[in-house]
């Protein structure tokens, strides 16, 4: 079966064509096409969400075009249609469910409402080389959403079945990047900017405070200011001196240095947590890494020795494939990683970087199992967004 997919839940849009083999499970990209609005952003530090719905509707038609004809197939050989519909901003929902109702009205194809957190999870279930060799995350799993907008430890015991054994009280961890990097006077989005600046810096510098909070829950605004405070402290300044006053004054080793701190004491919390909640499920046969901040390299490596398998060593038992490279250092696609997480026999998966952020062949890929699970299509004639909804 076919999917034409779409996303244009917040500065992407974004439309792909997957081919799903329901028997192997096997899911193939025939198109995967995205239009970042990252260029207009960076100019303003953050996304303007009016400016970023009409930057939606620019280009989504030409997109979806795009899509279909990259895949080299009409509207006629698509067999059902998948959209982003929660959660995200509301009026760039609105643009890509509004373009996939008309288009399911209009085509007479079957509409299927997609979650974007389990978009997310299912991108580890995509790419070339998911093939034979490389076996798919298996049940029970944990997945660590870490994007712009949700930090959450989701479990899965079957497909398309989430339950939220952790979140965050207060920001997201992209979203701790994202303002990190603009007290340190990086550009947004502030992730890759603090993982590329972090290559020249002492990550033992500064040191920052883990969050003391009990479960399995996350908190991230009180690293946030300790960043802060610590470059107001270093630069000798008062706690009252503007955060946007800091960046000038910095030197380029500082700000190295504080963007190193900060990333491996980001990294270490977020598998801290993996921890516990792997310790909480033992049965745990699969840990899944999905959304932006999974692209981080350091993450990737500190996963991966957390596995207990240096780097090194792992890369020659080749008991991972690292299909491409991240801009950031050691990226790609890891599968099937090692015996022994975190001291244990399991499996860590990590999406290909170019699937990590937000895009729509990870949106076709959580409905094909939507629909093997049985899911209904939607009605394209009541579909509604909602800005924020629970992933189960
Ligand atoms: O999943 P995503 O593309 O969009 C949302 O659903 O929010 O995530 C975007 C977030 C941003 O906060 C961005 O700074 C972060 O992912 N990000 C990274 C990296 N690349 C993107 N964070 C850390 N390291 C990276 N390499
Ligand atoms: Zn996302």
């Amino acid at each position: 079966m076919k999917i034409l997919a779409i996303e244009s839940s917040c500065d992407e849009t974004a439309a792909a064509v997957v081919q799903f083999d329901e028997n192997a499970d096997n899911i193939e990209i025939l198109s995967n096409v995205v239009v970042s609005q990252i260029d207009i952003f960076a100019v303003y530090g953050g996304v303007i969400p009016e400016v970023a719905a009409r930057s939606h509707l620019e280009v989504i038609l030409p997109v979806i075009h795009k899509a279909l004809d990259d895949a080299g197939v009409t509207k006629d050989e698509i067999d059902a249609i998948a959209v982003t519909h929660t959660p995200g901003l509301v009026g760039s929902l609105m643009v890509g469910t509004l373009t996939a109702r008309m288009l399911a009205i209009l085509w007479q194809k079957p509409l299927y409402a997609v979650h974007h957190l389990k978009s997310h999870i299912y991108a580890n279930w995509l790419g070339p080389e998911h093939s034979l060799e490389v076996k798919s995350p298996q049940f029970p799993l944990l997945a660590l959403v870490i994007s712009g907008g949700h930090t959450q430890i989701i479990r899965m015991e079957a497909h398309n079945q989430f339950e939220i054994v952790g979140t965050t009280r207060d920001d997201a961890v992209g979203e701790c990047f994202d303002k990190v990097a603009k007290i340190l006077g990086l550009p947004y989005p502030g992730g890759p900017a603090i993982a590329k600046c972090a290559e020249n810096g002492n990550a033992d510098m500064y040191k920052l405070p883990h969050p003391k909070l009990p479960g399995l829950d996350f908190s991230f605004s009180g690293l946030k200011t300790a960043v802060l405070r610590a470059v107001q402290a270093e630069l000798k300044l008062p706690i009252s001196t503007p955060s946007y006053e800091l960046k000038d004054k910095l030197t380029e080793q500082q700000r190295a240095d504080f963007a190193a701190s900060f990333q491996k004491t980001a990294c270490e919390i977020m598998l801290e947590k993996l921890k516990m909640a792997f310790e909480e499920f033992p049965d745990t046969k699969s840990v899944v890494f999905a959304g932006g901040v999974s692209a981080n390299g350091l993450l990737r490596k500190m996963a991966l020795e957390a596995a207990q398998k240096p780097l090194a060593q792992a890369e020659s038992q080749k008991c991972y494939d690292v299909a491409c490279f991240a801009e950031n250092g050691l990226g790609g696609l890891l599968r099937g990683a090692s015996e022994g997480f975190l001291g244990s026999d399991v499996d860590v998966y990590f999406p290909e970087p170019k699937y990590a952020g937000d895009n729509a062949a990870m949106v076709g890929a959580a409905a094909c199992f939507e629909i093997k699970t049985g899911a209904e299509p939607t009605d394209p004639y009541k579909l509604s967004i909602a800005p924020r909804r629970k992933i189960n």
